[in-house]
């Protein structure tokens, strides 16, 4: 019976959490970075999520892409801390007001860097960010340097613009999209733990409705042993 709860609750989020995307993947297993990689990894300069810092905010840019440039906007991040086998999910919410198409993408490190237009688009995003974004940030900003043998993985994040709009200056840049990105890890890996409350909350919300529901039978049955029935012999 829980099961169907969980079930019905599953399908329920599914339904109202319209502006999410997400991805689900299990943590790698650690590898070693290789030493000419390491310092290219530490100069990207990525933010990162792990089980410690579980949520960035950020404002992510968007393109329309179009005929002559199909690309689309993207962002890359690092997943970092992961265990080994555990499955994990990434979520991506942002507002109905901001109408988006994300897709969101894991890869490891050794496939990054060993395919070409990965490497290259990851490049792209890491130079536009640190010329643009961050040039003084990027100092002071401090950045614990990654261990030589981790579990990591790049999120890549894509991003079209969802609408349509005759405002030539809005269809070549459109607003930046005001997102979350979560890092989740599921219990047991099979629920993601930020749904744990709610689950608690169904499985004592069904426990003392069933409980309920006993004691008013026997209350019920009570009642009506006692009340002498009209159609008794
Ligand atoms: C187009 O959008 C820009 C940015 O929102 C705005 O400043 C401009 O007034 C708009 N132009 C027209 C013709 O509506």
């Amino acid at each position: 019976m829980l099961a169907l709860l969980y079930l019905c609750l599953l399908a329920l989020l599914a339904s109202v959490q319209a502006n999410t995307e997400k991805v689900i993947f299990t943590g790698p297993a650690s590898i070693t970075i290789p030493e000419d990689v390491h310092p290219g990894l530490d100069a990207l300069q990525l933010e990162s999520l792990s089980p410690a810092r579980r949520t960035l905010r950020k404002q992510l840019a968007v393109r329309f892409p179009t005929k002559r440039d199909p690309s689309l906007a993207q962002s890359w991040y690092l997943l970092e801390g992961l265990e080994e086998g555990r499955r994990y999910e990434v979520r991506i919410c942002w507002a109905a007001t901001q109408p988006t198409v994300f897709s969101l993408d894991t890869h490891t490190i050794t496939d990054v860097f060993a395919t070409p237009s990965l490497i290259q688009a990851l490049a792209v995003y890491a130079e536009e960010r640190q010329e643009e974004e961050y040039p003084v940030d990027a100092v002071s900003r401090h950045q614990q340097p990654l261990a030589t043998s981790v579990s990591t993985l790049f999120l890549q994040i894509c991003a079209a613009a969802g609408y349509f709009t005759l405002n030539e200056t809005l269809m070549r840049e459109p607003p930046a999209v005001d997102v979350d990105i979560i890092l989740d890890p599921y219990i047991l890996n099979v629920f993601p733990q930020s749904l744990l409350p709610t689950a608690a909350y169904i499985t004592v919300l069904a426990v003392a409705s069933y409980s309920l529901s006993g004691a008013i039978w026997a209350w019920l049955r009570q009642v009506g042993s006692q009340t002498p029935r009209p159609h008794a012999a």
